[in-house]
């Protein structure tokens, strides 16, 4: 492909920087064709280190490159990936002897080039390869969202609404909708089951999942047809979205007051009268969050359950809560409120943390189960992603846009993808940087990573042109809105 080959112009007719040009052509390089056409782009394009699975289409990889194409005007290729996972997901599922669901969508796809035969075929993984036989719980909700982009942006509806878009649709919903034991509306689920793919300490009720969860919910509403399979689902996500949002802004939230409540929380309540419904012992508050809270802001903190608060701060699941209205416009605020007064802490020299803080020693022992990839400040222990770039882009714009905020807020973008650029294509845009501010390339990071690329492409078309935004945001849901306040802050 010619260099800057379909590179967009700027609006206002200044010449691109140089890294916009260079990033296009490294995500056109990228793609990867089954039987003449375009089906999506491959994790990683680094031939220096082992290819493991990087040489794959995965799925939550590719919403970034698709957010690309469709913000340039080619959305062919989101189609065609639409519809190529769909056919995957109708395959008989396996895992030695154990039938995985219906509706579970794929972690990743390759295509297999037959040279004799001269024939392609495509082989998936959903988890019974992928290291530790990890479940892509964000898969099928990241396609619902694609889906929903799709049809947001080409204003063609009738993607969705082919009848096997609309039974895909109803089969994932199936499995995250079904009724069992829980006590909660979160959705329980096993560890690495999301971006963080290795045993993290993330199982039980991640914000990530509970964030893509509630987006996906949403989006499904606006694309289910209201037939008599489609009416039942929609009655359902009204119920659960309700229940969901209750409790994740009031169970999830944490900011000054909140924290000083947990600090003086009682133990070993009974009956519906308990203040402290987790029975969470102020005695687990680990010692870092009280300095990281500032007066000023808030966060979804990242898991709660039975006994468990977990208090590290997650960036894919805040972001996604903005983005998803799931977070109040005040809770939104009090999320970039926190942003900017961490700064040091979560953008440092690279924008942006995965989580933080890391964990060690005899921590990171216990929950990672001594896993070298995983060691403090490192991959997805408090590394630091430049596909989150995106996130950061999306997020700000949203918030201005829906007049949340005051003005000088883009700012914020604009620093943090300024110090990505002056990086990332220097050091062949790395999948992760190292270090307590990311000033180090990832120990073990792929080079050419198809997602930083499209991550930082995405967060500059979106500044460039805030209407893109509609693709990736919801409006609040004003029916949703708490009807108790747990927090001063608001
Ligand atoms: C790593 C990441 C995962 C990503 C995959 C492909 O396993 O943890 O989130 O999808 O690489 O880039």
């Amino acid at each position: 492909m010619s260099g800057g080959f379909n590179t967009p112009r700027s609006q206002f007719g200044f010449e691109p920087h140089p890294t916009i040009s260079e990033a296009w052509d490294s995500l056109r390089r990228t793609l990867v064709y089954f039987r003449g056409q375009p089906v999506g782009t491959i994790a990683a394009l680094d031939s220096s280190e082992e290819k493991l699975n990087y040489d794959q289409v995965f799925v939550r990889d590719f919403v970034p490159s698709a957010l690309a194409f469709l913000m340039n005007g080619e959305p062919e290729i989101v189609k065609n990936f639409i519809l190529k996972t769909l056919r995957l997901q109708s395959w008989e599922k396996k895992i030695d002897r154990f039938q995985l669901g219906e509706g579970v969508m794929p972690a990743s796809f390759k295509v297999l080039h037959d040279p004799v035969r001269n024939t392609e075929t495509l082989m998936a993984d959903f988890g019974e390869s992928a290291i530790g036989r990890v479940a892509p719980v964000d898969s099928g909700f990241w396609w619902i969202f694609l889906l929903r982009a799709y049809t947001k942006s080409t204003g063609d509806s009738s993607l969705a609404e082919m009848p096997e878009c609309q039974k895909g649709m109803r089969l994932i919903l199936s499995l995250c909708l079904s009724e069992g034991f829980d006590t909660f509306p979160t959705l329980l689920c096993a560890d690495g089951c999301c971006m963080i793919d290795r045993r993290m300490g993330v199982y039980g009720y991640p914000i990530e999942i509970q964030a893509l969860f509630f987006l996906a919910l949403r989006c499904a509403l606006t694309l289910l047809k209201q037939d008599a399979e489609g009416k039942e689902f929609v009655d359902r996500i009204v119920k659960r979205l309700h229940a969901l949002s209750y409790h994740i802004r009031s169970y999830f939230w944490l900011d000054l007051k909140q924290l000083n409540d947990i600090y003086r929380y009682k133990t070993e309540e009974y009956s519906h009268t308990a203040v402290n419904k987790f029975n969470v012992i102020p005695d687990s508050l680990p010692e870092w969050v009280f300095d990281f809270m500032p007066t000023h802001g808030g966060y979804f903190i990242g898991n709660v359950g039975p006994s468990k608060m977990d208090f590290r701060w997650f960036c894919l699941g805040n972001c996604i809560a903005i983005l998803a209205s799931l977070a109040t416009p005040e809770q939104s605020t009090a999320i970039m409120d926190l942003i900017e007064s961490r700064w040091e802490e979560l953008v440092g020299e690279m924008p942006l943390k995965v989580c933080y803080p890391a964990i060690e020693s005899h921590e990171w022992r216990i929950v990672t189960g001594c896993d070298p990839k995983n060691t403090r400040w490192s991959y997805h222990n408090g590394g630091s992603w430049p596909v989150t770039l995106f996130d950061v882009a999306a997020v700000l714009l949203w918030l201005l846009t829906a007049a949340c905020i005051k003005t000088g807020r883009p700012q914020i973008a604009r620093r943090a993808i300024e110090l990505a650029e002056t990086r990332l294509s220097k050091d062949s845009w790395p999948e992760y940087y190292d270090g307590k501010v990311g000033r180090y390339i990832g120990k073990q990071a792929r080079k050419f990573q198809t997602w930083s690329v499209a991550g930082y492409l995405v967060a500059k078309m979106m500044l460039e042109d805030p209407s893109h935004l509609g693709m990736v945001a919801l409006e609040e849901d004003k029916q949703m809105r708490p009807a108790m306040k747990r927090s001063a802050s608001f």
